[in-house]
């Protein structure tokens, strides 16, 4: 890296003569200063070493990763660290064979039998937490692997689908899997139960582990009554489940109304009552077999299942969690991330324990019974490290901006995960959740990269608000513009980020698709398809960004049609297309609205078919059906049934124009569609309705502007 930020922080960030200085793009921003990292943070930090930083310098590529894959411990050591033959499909550590569940689990026993690896903490209050020490972890996971080889007849590279709440449980039945080298594919529990239905279909599970119920937000929530309806969709997808293994949240006791079917469904703690002691040995996996199948939403209806590796994977959510989450073996480190999206697979479940730390999992909203619920669970298991969205900091900050203060709580570590945070709800985190204390590392990745591409080093780089920082260690980032020129830095010009050279943790393909793999990722800025040069290959993130003059890079937000609600990615044709389940719909159309809280909401536009009126039930039939085909996460904030949208002349939807109707923001140049006279009355429609209801935004700041902008890309 050449950047030296530390040499700019006491300086000036930006350049501020120039002309078209980022300044200029968004005012507010220049006025962020940097904070130095907390000396006390510092002298303890593992990024401390200096020998780390230089050991990743770009003339060390590929082999510098070596360092991260020698945290692992192989059962054969590879012979080639970057195949790049199959360009862009990147093999990693070839010839090395290992064990996920080895290296989580068993690879601790030997020091730290008896240490908590996962404390899990129930929603309810009365409920006490439960330790779960890595020899208990140890043996659970046995005898649920040898539940699933000997009772479900799954073993390596078959798929099993998990729907799964947050229970301890769910670590379990993903070691037990990877233990087995069986490829689990976890479905977000909030998610419905058609949505897990379009996953099992595509990822050709036969079985479904799932659980009876769970509390949010002090309600027992009926779940196997989702399971039911996830064999259905599959089934209608040509997919068949054989079996439903069903953990219950009380063992003994059925919390669903849904009928268990006979021959079908099992109780798993009836099952697993014949594999007490069981134990399994770990197969040894290739470094590039499947680990897990992540499902992510793309411009397409059709989910993609994102497939990570074992060896790679494993070995870049080791060493980042390592340096950037800064954690140590004595640490207690609590993510409050789902693990149903890919930040609770790579740090809540496979880098802390690969580290052999102790995980804290909580089940429940992070304001139940009240905002001071996150201190509270901190206090008591003496949480260090903490780790959590901009959406959860905004909805604390707003329920209970004085909460933390009254709590003993001392994190030495702080991330911010998911969407861009605003500088001054980044301020609260820093001074009233972290009391000054803490550091904060902002860090920028995806499901499709594994683990973070973009973060300063906690008690190395000075942090900025806002500001995601300097590319993670052997990572190096490009912003091109749309005809593959780089945006220089300091140029105060936004442009596509891009990551120019392949890294360990990013995903091998798209399962079942390879294709679309190579044209989502890839195509749009290769030069040469038969090129087996890493430099050819450019990886296209699908987001907007800034780079600033001190190598810092600001994310602006998806340049896709991808909606980011509370740090969940929606993708805009699913969510058109659960819509257009209605009978009465006859075009669909869904943009990102700003929100405090959320970031964003999802606002549906629909016209309907000839001789149907407008009516309220239309709109609630338009929410159930993305509810149902989606999950409530998704649920529309308004629905707007419009007489027409406004479209080009080749009769496409311009998403960007109703997206500014509903923000209030400017609609640009509409002369050139094929009906501008409706945006008007669009306008006055919406506008109006939404000024009766209390819901006139804010003003957007430049960037959200900018990145409304650039929203659907037609
Ligand atoms: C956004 C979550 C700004 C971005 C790990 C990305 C962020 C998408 C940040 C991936 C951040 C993630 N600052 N934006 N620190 N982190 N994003 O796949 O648009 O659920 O492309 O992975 O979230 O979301 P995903």
């Amino acid at each position: 890296m050449t950047e030296n930020p530390q040499a700019q922080a006491a300086g000036n960030a930006g350049n501020t003569d120039d002309e078209s200085s980022e300044a200029l793009i968004a005012v507010h921003w220049r006025e962020e200063g940097y904070y130095p990292p907390p000396p006390k943070f510092t002298g303890q930090a593992n990024a401390s070493d200096p020998a780390i930083i230089s050991q990743f310098g770009e003339e060390n590529f590929p082999e510098c990763f070596r360092a991260y894959a020698d945290l692992l411990t192989w059962d054969k050591y590879w012979h080639t660290t970057l195949d790049t033959s199959n360009a862009p499909f990147w093999k990693w550590f070839v010839g090395g064979e290992l064990n996920a569940c080895y290296n989580c689990v068993d690879r601790h026993l030997g020091e730290h039998k008896n240490k908590a690896a996962l404390i899990w903490v129930p929603e309810p209050e009365a409920e006490s937490h439960q330790a779960i020490t890595y020899q208990e972890l140890y043996r659970r996971v046995n005898e649920f692997a040898a539940l699933l080889r000997d009772f479900c007849g799954l073993k390596a590279g078959d798929r099993v689908t998990f729907h799964m709440p947050m229970v301890p449980e769910l670590p379990i039945a993903m070691l037990a899997a990877a233990r087995l080298g069986i490829i689990h594919s976890q479905v977000f529990g909030g998610f419905s139960g058609a949505a897990c239905g379009h996953r099992i279909a595509d990822s050709g599970s036969h079985v479904l582990v799932t659980m009876d119920s769970y509390y949010r937000s002090g309600d027992l929530m009926d779940h196997k009554v989702k399971a039911d309806e996830a064999v259905e969709t599959a089934a209608k997808e040509g997919q068949q489940v054989d079996k439903i293994l069903v953990w219950r949240r009380y063992p003994g006791q059925y919390g669903s109304k849904t009928p268990m079917v006979e021959g079908r469904d099992f109780f798993v703690d009836e099952v697993l009552a014949e594999y007490r002691g069981a134990t399994v040995a770990p197969v040894s996996m290739p470094a590039e077999a499947p680990l897990f199948l992540m499902y992510t939403s793309g411009t397409t209806g059709r989910p993609k299942g994102c497939q990570h590796s074992t060896g790679g994977y494993l070995s870049y959510v080791t060493g980042t969690s390592k340096y950037y989450q800064d954690i140590h073996p004595d640490d207690t480190y609590w993510c409050m991330a789902d693990i149903g999206w890919i930040t609770g697979h790579s740090y809540i479940v496979y880098g802390p324990l690969s580290l052999g730390t102790t995980s804290v999992i909580y089940e429940g909203t992070p304001n139940y019974p009240d905002a001071g619920r996150p201190w509270r669970i901190a206090q008591q298991l003496g949480v260090n490290i903490f780790h959590t969205s901009p959406t959860a900091i905004r909805m604390l900050r707003k329920v209970g901006p004085d909460e933390p203060a009254k709590y003993d709580h001392h994190f030495k570590h702080m991330t911010t995960v998911g969407e861009p945070i605003e500088p001054e709800v980044w301020r609260w985190y820093y001074e009233t959740v972290g009391k000054g204390e803490a550091v904060i590392v902002d860090t920028w990745w995806q499901t499709e990269t594994g683990g973070f591409l973009c973060t300063t080093l906690p008690g190395v780089h000075p942090m900025k608000p806002g500001s995601a920082g300097p590319p993670a260690l052997g990572i190096y980032p490009v912003i091109l513009d749309e005809n593959g020129e780089e945006v220089p830095k300091g140029s105060g010009k936004a442009g596509n980020i891009c990551i120019r050279n392949p890294w360990p943790g990013v995903f091998e393909t798209i399962w079942g698709q390879p294709e679309r793999f190579v044209q989502t990722y890839y195509a749009k800025y290769n030069k040469d398809a038969d090129s087996k040069d890493w430099h050819d290959w450019p990886y296209f993130a699908g987001d907007g960004a800034l780079h600033a003059a001190d190598g810092y890079y600001r994310i602006l937000g998806r340049v896709d049609d991808v909606i980011n609600v509370a740090g969940h990615r929606l993708g805009t044709k699913e969510l058109e297309s659960a819509a257009l389940t209605v009978e009465e719909v006859a075009e669909a159309a869904a943009v990102p609205v700003v929100d405090d809280i959320r970031g964003r909401a999802v606002e549906m536009y629909v016209s309907l078919k000839p001789g149907v009126t407008a009516s309220k039930d239309i709109e609630a039939k338009v929410t159930t059906a993305i509810e149902t085909d989606i999950g409530k996460i998704a649920r529309p904030k308004n629905i707007w049934i419009v007489p027409d949208m406004p479209k080009t002349r080749s009769g496409k939807i311009m998403r960007r124009v109703i997206a500014a109707t509903s923000n209030f923001s400017d609609t640009g140049d509409i002369t050139t569609l094929a009906n501008p006279e409706v945006v008007e009355k669009i306008r006055q429609q919406v506008q109006g309705a939404k000024a009766a209801r209390g819901q006139v935004p804010r003003e957007l700041t430049e960037t959200e502007a900018e990145e409304l902008k650039s929203f659907g890309s037609e």
